[in-house]
């Protein structure tokens, strides 16, 4: 019997801190050696010229999930999931997403019918809560032992957002159990008074959704939910980051010891509010929350990513198509708000990171690493994911660095209609992904079968090494003795 079951030889591997050459023994869906040479395996995979990389974690991406004014997703968990392998992902994180008056149990169920008979990759769900209510929050312990250690909320849009005091509600339930709360940060009141005046000026076309939804309402709303996660001293992750003041302010609170994460996207690296005002409704096919913004944020955004203050760059894949049964459900020519906020991009992420990012010398091959995988494994709690050294799953994603293609819908794996990224070249592709030593995309083909994907099981948020924030009111040594936290 031979030791290993496959061996990637000849490659040279990154991990979230080094580059060196080694050849990588796989036995039973975990990585079992690293080397510098090992012989045998029952299938050998030549890695000559390629980097040998951790699989991809896609940590924020939509999937057969239902807006809260009811549009489906173009992508299911099979599209989604080939179309993320095709990306250079092994693993994906979609959110299971609570509607008003449901239970969380009903959720849950609903989605484990959507993912498990058909991904192809593994995955675990962000609950997205909508309606804190007493029997909500009551469930949430449960959802947490079941694996699901991340719960999202939102401050906007009027059937999501949960206000002040329902984000404090989740916050210390979920600092109680470890979990964390996710958030898209946006001032809710700020973005209808702009949707009222512009409205009444009759400015409707898709370039004004950009206009509608100021970076200050983006800033504002990240302080907010800041200042609500301090104070009960719970670890926050904001999500798709889209200016440099909201930015400045996850970096200066990072740096006073807040347990706080955040991530941002391709797409307002790639693309700016010009792009809303493509002919006709074309500009439609942009719309998304935060708004594009514009190319002095895109460089802000870039050194940001260099220095550190995202832990990720993720897709925020939200895939409506440019017809009816997506972005034009409520009609072809509708006024902005009508139209539904999102854009896909779950197989872009990667390509686009690495060739704006390594090729362009923005950063280094252990970032790629940390900003594509490592990082989103230990704030997710993926624990044996996001690395290459042995024990860990074999999610591994072998790059040809030196590929040179234009993206193209047509190029595309999922259910849509468009990419934003079309016409951009990129420079560096996967030639081969693994999940769990199993091989799902190979030189341009798909070889998983629907549905082998299975559901991980998640840890706790790791918040070693970061301080947080004791507020004096909540401290009794300080507060004449009260005990008000949990
Ligand atoms: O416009 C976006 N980003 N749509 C997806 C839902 C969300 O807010 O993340
Ligand atoms: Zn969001
Ligand atoms: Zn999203």
């Amino acid at each position: 019997m031979t030791a290993y079951d496959t061996v990637i030889h000849g490659g040279r591997v990154v991990t979230a801190s080094e580059v060196f050459f080694a050849d990588i023994g796989i036995r039973d869906g975990r990585i079992a050696a690293l080397a510098e040479t090992i012989e045998g395996g029952e299938r050998r995979i030549d890695a000559t010229g390629r980097l040998v990389m951790p699989g991809g974690i896609e940590g924020h991406c939509h999937i057969a999930q239902e807006s809260s004014s009811g549009v489906m997703t173009a992508d299911d968990y099979y599209s989604g999931s080939v179309s993320a392998a095709f990306g250079g992902n092994s693993s994906f994180i979609p959110f299971a997403a609570q509607h008003r008056g449901q239970s969380i149990a009903e959720v849950i169920s609903t989605y484990d019918g959507r993912a498990a008979p058909h991904s192809v990759l593994d995955y675990s769900y962000h609950l997205i809560i909508s309606d804190p209510t007493a029997a909500v929050l009551a469930e949430l312990p449960g959802v947490f032992a079941r694996g699901i250690t991340s719960f999202k909320v939102f401050m906007t849009y009027d059937l999501m957002n949960i206000g002040d005091g329902g984000m404090l509600d989740i916050l210390t339930v979920a600092k109680a159990h470890g979990a964390l709360t996710m958030v898209h940060a946006e001032n809710n009141d700020m973005v209808k008074w702009m949707n009222r005046r512009l409205a009444a000026a009759g400015l409707t076309a898709p370039k004004y959704h950009a206009i509608s939804r100021p970076e200050l309402a983006e800033e504002e709303a990240i302080n907010r939910a800041v200042s609500l996660a301090k104070l009960v001293d719970a670890a926050l992750f904001i999500v798709h980051v889209s200016t440099a003041g909201g930015a400045e302010i996850v970096r200066r609170e990072k740096l006073a010891g807040a347990k706080l994460f955040a991530e941002t996207c391709p797409q307002y690296l790639a693309l700016t509010r010009a792009d809303l005002d493509r002919p006709g409704m074309d500009g439609a096919k942009y719309i998304c929350s935060p708004p594009l913004r514009d190319t002095k944020t895109q460089d802000a955004l870039w050194r940001h990513i260099q220095t550190g203050t995202f832990e990720s760059v993720s897709s925020d894949h939200a895939p409506y198509r440019a017809d009816a049964s997506g972005k034009f459900l409520n009609g072809s020519e509708v006024p902005y708000p009508k139209i539904a906020n999102g854009m896909p991009g779950i197989a872009m992420r990667l390509p686009y990171l690495f060739s704006e990012g390594v090729v362009k010398g923005r950063i280094t091959l252990p970032q790629f690493v940390q900003l594509s995988s490592a990082n989103a494994a230990r704030t997710f709690g993926l624990d044996k994911k996001g690395a290459i050294a042995p024990g860990y799953d074999a999610d591994i994603a072998i790059w040809n660095p030196a590929e040179t293609r234009i993206a193209t819908q047509a190029a595309q794996h999922d259910n849509m209609d468009y990419t934003p990224f079309e016409g951009i070249e990129i420079t560096g592709w996967p030639d081969l992904v693994m999940n769990r030593g199993t091989i799902v995309v190979e030189k341009g083909e798909l070889k998983a079968e629907r549905g082998r994907g299975r559901f991980v099981a998640r840890k706790p948020v790791d918040l070693t090494g970061i301080p947080g924030h004791r507020a004096g009111e909540l401290d009794p040594a300080r507060n004449f003795g009260a005990e008000i936290a949990p």
